[in-house]
């Protein structure tokens, strides 16, 4: 399918017009094409949202329109916006994003709220998240927690520099970043919570025609899906304290899959929780 972008983009076109133009052109591609356009032409021309709003029928100078346009057209070519203007918020925090790690879901604060649940405020928990990407779930805990020790690991060493970054930005002392192949760079330490978004998608299903911009490797988990859940099941239990529990992240398909890896492991008290539409998205289990 050919789809349409905003270039050519006429030289002083007015706000409210440019919007709607934009609109149009992202509805085929974004659930939220107005508040896409928005975000787009807000940044095009360094102001905020309700700076177009209260000046809507002032025009856009040719420099800007040409960037807004050139990001459009960027859009409507399926790149995720979060890659397009480099941040993305999680958990109320504004974190940057490159190409090198997942932009982080909504889904994901699943993970993040059943974690806190199992660390008291206060303590000072050793957590350890497998596969950090931008640190999204290792910040959002340590912010929450700040008296927790975590450690974020993940295989990528560019998506680390980012969870790196993010961590700087939001002063987050209380994060050591790793990098390696899961458990390999911290099999010699304990842990009282371990949390985990890996990556759960099938190298052969069809949904990766609609994630090509983002990195395979935070996606794709062998020929299942499952292979990701089989290495962190092995040999997470070897630094898990031992009251300890495991948090994993997966698809709303793949919960007794996910028990069963665990259950075969010798993890026991394996449970589910749902996220708001009521989907199995995340099993916690014990030693
Ligand atoms: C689904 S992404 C999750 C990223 C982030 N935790 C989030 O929730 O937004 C999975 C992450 O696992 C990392 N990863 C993939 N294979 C890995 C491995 N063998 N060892 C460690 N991390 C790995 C990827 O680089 C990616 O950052």
């Amino acid at each position: 399918m050919v789809r349409e972008g905003l270039t050519p983009l006429n030289d002083f076109l007015r706000i409210d017009e440019a919007l709607v133009r934009a609109r149009d052109a992202l509805e085929a591609v974004s659930e939220s094409p107005r508040l896409d356009a928005e975000l787009l032409l807000a940044r095009a021309l360094d102001v905020t949202r309700s700076f177009l709003i209260a000046h809507a029928d002032e025009e856009i100078d040719g420099a800007a329109a040409k960037r807004f346009a050139a990001t459009i057209d960027q859009r409507v070519s399926g790149m995720p916006l979060a890659y397009i203007t480099g941040a993305k918020e999680f958990w109320s925090m504004n974190l940057l994003v490159t190409p090198a790690t997942l932009v982080p879901r909504p889904d994901t604060e699943i993970l993040v709220d059943h974690a806190l649940r199992l660390i008291p405020h206060e303590t000072t928990q050793h957590v350890l998240d497998l596969g950090t990407g931008s640190g999204a779930v290792a910040l959002a805990i340590a912010a929450e927690r700040p008296h927790c020790e975590l450690v974020a690991t993940d295989i990528c060493a560019k998506a680390l520099t980012v969870a790196k970054e993010n961590a700087g930005r939001l002063q987050l002392p209380n994060i050591e970043f790793v990098c390696g192949d899961w458990l390999e760079p911290v099999q010699d330490r304990q842990f009282d919570v371990v949390v985990s978004n890996p990556p759960y998608i099938a190298v052969d299903d069809p949904h990766f025609a609609g994630l090509c911009f983002e990195p395979r490797l935070a996606l794709a988990a062998g020929h299942d899906g499952l292979d990701a859940f089989r290495i962190i099941a092995a040999q997470a239990i070897n630094v898990l304290s031992p009251a300890g529990s495991i948090l994993l992240e997966h698809g709303e398909s793949q919960q007794h899959a996910v028990a069963e890896i665990l259950s075969s492991n010798g993890w026991r008290d394996i449970e589910n929780a749902e996220d708001l539409g009521g989907r199995p998205r995340v099993t916690i289990a014990r030693m």
